[in-house]
């Protein structure tokens, strides 16, 4: 179907669904100085004194966020509504992790709270006592997130960049971006893999001497040449500054935006042979390391994309991996109908040595219907779970939410594109952020699947596909079994887990509208 009839066509679908306004109930989290959200309690060994020991995260409409129990399995299944068996010895992909990006308008809300909510919030994502995030995104110079339109050469026809320069990440500007990402780094309680995306080069190297409305590249090969030394040039200057990177997309959503903020249009073609001739060696010359992921765009081209592109040998030789976005199609809402995991398979099928990451999605991202923050939505944390476990069971690596923090309009945004964020800040009062429902949700993955997991062997008696409760299960490199469980029924359920050839049951209850994390040694 041609985009643009699919988009109307999706737009109805939207339209039908319920908007239910009727009684909306805040499910947000507010954490002040005086009452600081609870920290998230952590796995450690005296957990589990003996093999039938387990831990049970829940978090749920009616109360849990992210509550730790301790609990011992049974000899005997509770007969559940459903079945989940785990197989060790089935193997899929590698995990690399959790996140979320670290723009400017992430940098801008966060200055504004006192210094105690400045480190309550980032150890809310990045410490042992928080969801414990191992990825984060980064965009070269700036986006809509940001509050101006900036590049790091201004200089126009600086086609060798010697006025390159990156002091704007470190000024008001762009609320100390590169100060915010330093910190994070030292909080860490993890690794964490960072990659960079650009949104669009100077506005002198594009055909219309602009960032907005969809430009494209000067095609001159001097501009090609300037454009690819320009990502050398970012990663030098945020190594001078002790901040390295793991992994680089090409161009954040190259097949296009509403042509309102900043982008640099690519057909595949184009992004072939831009890798193939230009980024591709230059990357591999001086950051031989970095891992280069294509498309970083929606999933309803994948198919065209990563054809165009990984069925070119030559250029497929410097793409490691594929970006996903989940806008387009608004694929969760209609996923019966879009299919946006089946794709990713496909891509898995077709190309097995690359990777898929999700390297952003959002929800309050829809122009009128549904545009901006809701402070404690249930519903907008649900569907997080919801494309985070899918995209997992359709081997996707990893899971990077958009901004870390917006304020209480889910901005700034010089472009007026607001949008919703898990932590939401009083950016007016300052004394004062949110965690939303998105938040917990998010960690029942980020804070137990740690890098270097393997997802294994997780079925059920009820598919998966049809059952409103859906699994996903995990080997860490500690060798633990962690299971992540979600149901968006409106009841609640009994269900078991049996790891494959071991004796015991983990009986569990999984109250309506939950999401459940279980952890145990490997049998
Ligand atoms: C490009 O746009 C800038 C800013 O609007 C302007 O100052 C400059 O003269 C333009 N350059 C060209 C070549 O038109």
């Amino acid at each position: 179907m041609p985009e643009f009839a699919s988009n109307i066509f999706m737009k109805f679908q939207l339209l039908a669904l319920p908007t239910v306004a009727l009684a909306f109930t805040d499910y947000s989290d507010k954490c002040t100085s005086d009452v600081p959200c609870a920290a998230i309690e952590s796995i450690s060994a005296p957990d589990f004194p003996t093999k039938q020991d387990y831990v049970l995260y829940s978090t749920s409409q009616s109360g849990d966020r992210l509550n730790k129990v301790n609990k011992k399995m049974d000899t005997s299944s509770n007969g559940g509504w459903q079945e989940i068996r785990v197989d060790l010895d089935t193997k899929f992909q590698t995990i690399l992790g959790f996140g979320g990006a670290l723009t400017d308008s992430a940098a801008i809300n966060i200055n504004k709270l006192t210094p105690d909510l400045q480190n309550q919030l980032i150890d809310s994502y990045y410490t042992e006592g928080g969801i414990e995030y191992t990825v984060g995104r980064v965009p070269i110079a700036s986006c809509d997130f940001s509050t101006e339109v900036y590049s790091y050469v201004e200089v126009e026809e600086d086609l060798e960049l010697d006025s390159f320069d990156i002091s704007v990440d470190s000024s008001d500007t762009t609320g100390n971006k590169l100060g915010l990402i330093q910190r994070v780094l030292k909080a860490t309680a993890n690794p964490i893999s960072l990659f960079a995306s650009p949104w669009a080069p100077p506005a002198w190297m594009t055909q219309t001497n602009s960032t907005v409305g969809n430009p494209s590249l000067r095609d001159e090969p001097e501009i090609y040449e300037s454009w690819s030394k320009y990502f050398t040039k970012f990663f030098e200057a945020y190594r001078a500054a002790g901040v390295e990177f793991w992994g680089v997309t090409v161009q954040n959503e190259p097949a296009g935006n509403t042509g309102a903020w900043q982008d640099l249009k690519m057909s595949p073609e184009e992004q072939r042979d831009f890798v193939k001739n230009y980024l591709g060696p230059e990357l591999r010359a001086f950051n031989p390391e970095l891992k280069i992921m294509m498309h970083d765009d929606q999933r309803v081209h994948l198919k065209e994309w990563t054809d165009t592109i990984l069925g070119d040998p030559d250029a497929a030789q410097y793409v490691d991996g594929v970006g996903i976005h989940w806008y387009s199609e608004v694929e969760d809402y209609v996923a019966w109908a879009t299919k946006p995991f089946d794709k990713m398979n496909d891509v898995t099928a077709k190309y097995p040595d690359q990777f898929i990451l999700a390297t952003e999605a959002c929800n309050g991202f829809i122009p009128i219907i549904d545009q901006g923050p809701k402070l404690g939505d249930w519903n907008r944390g649900e569907r997080y779970g919801y494309d985070i476990l899918h995209d997992l069971n359709a081997h996707a690596v990893g899971w990077t939410d958009w901004n870390i923090a917006l304020d209480l309009e889910g901005g700034p945004n010089w472009a007026k594109n607001v949008v919703d964020a898990p932590i939401l800040i009083d950016a007016e009062a300052g004394d004062a952020y949110y965690r939303n429902p998105m938040f917990y949700y998010l960690g029942h993955f980020s804070k137990f699947i740690k890098p270097g997991s393997v997802r294994v062997g997780c079925s059920s008696t009820a598919p998966f596909t049809q059952s409103p409760m859906e699994a996903a299960c995990f080997l860490t490199p500690a060798d633990m079994v962690v299971v992540v469980v979600l149901n968006r029924d409106i009841t609640g359920h009994k269900y078991n887990v049996q790891v494959k050839g071991s004796d015991n049951f983990v009986n569990v209850d999984v109250d309506k509208h939950s999401i459940q994390t279980i952890v145990f040694p490997k049998p």
